[in-house]
């Protein structure tokens, strides 16, 4: 890589701000003072110090939000050549993956990040960052429903964490509702499997929080860069 774009790259300055550290003799590699513009530097070996300090590449870490539409997956390919998340964000210059998943038929909030740390924190299931889902349900769920969402809902094998269910909208007419599904863990399809276990199927799924990262007003397919505050919460949880 020429000099001036690795300088530039390692966000010690501009290109053009970088020549001129070049020329003015402020730039060394392996110790000898590099003048010469077109000098190629071996990112993997060569040493490299602007005013004598150390420089070195790391990759600019970034974090976004997406409002997924149903009919996408949130990995990077699968064996049915499906359309990826990824495919939204072709724009993004940077390889950058999705924090947790959300079904191929679930629309709403998926973060995606390159900040592998991050990514990691966040999928520990040690973890108990809530997510809120938009449900759409068949029928009304009642009391006894919203009671054993609080006391864990047995699914396969399994007992889930306590959860929370809020019917916010009930059209009875219709046979269905509208519900708000608050879970911490991220087992596979587990709030449909929740909804499935007290009788009343998921029709449509949406999430709309990751913690307190909110889907807001983001448009289906669109995406946004999280705020220097969101990103502050997210590096925060403990
Ligand atoms: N629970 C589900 O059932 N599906 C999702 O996509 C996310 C949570």
């Amino acid at each position: 890589m020429r000099i001036n774009k690795f300088i530039a790259s390692c966000g010690v300055a501009s290109r053009r701000k970088a020549e001129t550290l070049i020329t003015d003799g402020k730039v060394t590699v392996n110790g000898n003072i590099v003048t010469e513009l077109s000098f190629q530097v071996d990112e993997k070996k060569d040493i490299v110090k602007v005013n004598g300090e150390k420089i070195s590449l790391e990759e600019k870490k970034i974090y976004i939000a997406l409002n997924k539409p149903e009919g996408y997956i949130t990995s990077v390919k699968d064996q049915f050549d499906r359309p990826s998340v990824l495919d939204l964000l072709s724009d993004v210059e940077e390889r950058i993956f999705p924090v947790g998943r959300l079904d191929y038929e679930t629309s709403g909030l998926i973060i995606l990040t390159n900040d592998g740390d991050l990514t990691y924190k966040l999928t520990h299931p040690k973890h108990n960052i809530n997510k809120v889902y938009k449900a759409i349900v068949k029928g009304i769920p009642d009391y006894s429903d919203i009671k054993k969402f609080k006391e864990g809902i047995q699914i396969e094998d399994y007992k889930t964490a306590p959860a929370k269910l809020t019917v916010t909208k009930a059209l009875p007419e219709k046979k269905i509702s509208v519900c708000e599904v608050t879970i911490h863990e991220g087992r596979n399809r587990q709030v449909r499997k929740m909804l499935r276990a007290i009788n009343h199927p998921t029709l449509r799924l949406r999430r709309i929080f990751v913690g307190k990262i909110g889907l807001g007003d983001l448009e289906i397919g669109k995406f946004r860069y999280l705020t220097d505050k969101e990103i502050k919460y997210l590096k925060s949880i403990e």
